[in-house]
């Protein structure tokens, strides 16, 4: 079962500048949250209560203002200070004393994932990790991404980072599971061409020792990396249509925290304040209100 999530907020944002020149994009709003709420919120919905954030020098205030008082939440928050970004990998070089011995799971913060069947799928494989878990979805644009190309009977013939030409529309998405064995791993890792450790060199290792699992998240699922404008701009209208036709909201983690039972009244209320006079607040209002 896995315990813990690593929740990475650091990079350099270069794809938002100037917004991301003074604030980590993690913090920029999609629709009515934070970036970062949804993949945190996916973690809580798998059950995940203790919680790693990467982040860049000078962010942690931001971070702990916009997150407000974990224990209102039920999950527990370290924060680790990247200096510069060296690479997804990196992120278990420098947590590696907080790792200690068990599987973790990993998640970009800038990766929106939504669908009904999502949340059971992940938490099935959360169970039954061995090695390492990754989660693929089908995409018009593979060369952006890290890719995975299948033979005709279905074995991975090719992981590649960002290939010009590929075979495959099946992309790596952004959340990973990685055994007690991936701070060694990492620390075997060399810089890539761009001068960057890749995730992709990580899994590999995994694949060569056959402890590489794949798994496809459904056609009905979406999921988008909102690292860019128009990206963050197409999950916020996305999120925006969901939410105002069913009246439920994407990613609200006092609700999670509620429905899990980490949490009661009383800490929703304290929540409310928090919220101020938003609809956010409202929303939390009536969760309790029933
Ligand atoms: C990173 C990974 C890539 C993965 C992507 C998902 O790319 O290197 O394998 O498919 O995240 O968002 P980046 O966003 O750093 O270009």
């Amino acid at each position: 079962m896995i315990k813990k999530a690593i929740i990475l907020c650091g990079g350099t944002g270069s794809r938002m500048f100037p917004v991301t020149q003074s604030v980590n994009k993690q913090l920029l709003p999609v629709f009515d949250k934070p970036m970062f709420y949804y993949p945190l919120s996916l973690m809580m919905l798998c059950g995940v209560k203790e919680f790693v954030f990467i982040i860049n020098k000078g962010q942690e205030r931001n971070f702990r203002n916009t997150i407000g008082e974990e224990n209102d939440l039920g999950i527990k928050i370290k924060y680790v200070i990247q200096n510069s970004p060296r690479g997804l990998p990196d992120a278990f070089l420098i947590t590696r004393e907080l790792i200690k011995n068990k599987s973790i799971a990993m998640i970009l913060g800038d990766n929106f994932f939504y669908g009904n069947m999502l949340t059971p799928l992940i938490k099935d494989s959360f169970k039954k990790n061995k090695g390492c878990n990754i989660y693929l979805y089908p995409s018009n644009k593979p060369s952006a991404y890290g890719v995975v190309e299948f033979d005709k009977k279905n074995r991975i013939k090719r992981i590649i980072e960002k290939p010009k030409r590929t075979s495959s529309n099946l992309i790596i998405t952004g959340l990973y599971v990685f055994d007690k064995k991936v701070s060694d791993y990492a620390k075997s890792l060399k810089p890539s061409k761009r001068g960057e450790l890749e995730i992709v060199d990580l899994i590999r290792i995994y694949k060569n020792q056959n402890k590489l699992n794949t798994i496809k998240l459904g056609r009905g699922s979406a999921w988008m990396d909102v690292g860019n404008f128009k990206d963050l701009q197409s999950a916020s209208n996305f999120i925006q249509n969901v939410e105002d036709r069913q009246s439920y909201k994407i990613g609200c983690i006092e609700e999670i925290a509620l429905n899990n039972k980490w949490i009661n009244k009383t800490q929703i209320k304290n929540r409310i304040k928090f919220c101020a006079n938003t609809n956010y607040s409202k929303y939390l209002k009536n969760l309790i209100s029933k």
